[in-house]
Formats: C-alpha cells, sequence, structure tokens
C-alpha cells in the first residue's frame, strides 16, 4: 500500500510497515507527538487528503481522542492507524512539513 507524504517541498513515498506515525518516522519526516505513540497526546494528527477509506478503521479509543481535540473529520491520529493492503494510495499531510 502505497503512502504518500505531501511536504511543502515535494510529494514523497514512504515505504515500510507499522503506523502511519512508525512508516513516517522512518523515512525522517518529523511528527509530533508527547505520548510516544500511545494515543493520548493528539499532537500527531495528520490529515488525509486522499484514500482515507484505505486506512485501518478508526477505533473507540481514537474516536474518543479525535473528539477531544476537535479534529476536523479528515484528521486522524498517525500513531493508531495503519494502510490496509489494498490498491490506491494514502496521501496525508501535516501543518509542518
Ligand atoms: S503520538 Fe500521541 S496521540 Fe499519537
Amino acid at each position: 500500500m502505497p503512502l504518500v507524504a505531501r511536504t511543502r517541498r515535494a510529494d514523497r513515498i514512504v515505504g515500510g510497515r507499522g503506523t502511519l506515525m512508525d512508516r513516517c518516522l522512518a523515512a525522517g519526516l518529523p511528527v509530533a507527538s508527547a505520548c510516544s505513540g500511545r494515543g493520548a497526546c493528539a499532537r500527531c494528527l495528520v490529515t488525509v487528503l486522499q484514500g482515507g477509506e484505505q486506512l485501518s478503521p478508526i477505533r473507540t479509543h481514537e474516536a474518543r481522542v479525535l473528539s477531544r481535540n476537535h479534529a476536523a473529520p479528515d484528521q486522524r491520529l498517525s500513531c493508531q492507524c495503519r494502510a490496509l493492503n489494498a490498491a490506491g494510495a494514502v496521501l496525508i499531510t501535516t501543518g509542518y512539513w
């Protein structure tokens, strides 16, 4: 499943496995965090520009944290979701890339 990170400079294909956060960090893209990926701080929010239906479903805990932090409908906690094995790409971005 291609994961593409849109930065100010270019779109970058992000390989690897794991959560979106794990994959971005492994590719050298910084992801904000104050909870080390435990799904508590919401600093790792990413905006999903395309392919959101190809991400793992939002579970109760993530939904609660997204709601508590007034996240937009197209935002996910990058530490709590994964790209599923499906055709098509997932395109994400953050305000600081
Ligand atoms: S890193 Fe804290 S919620 Fe994702």
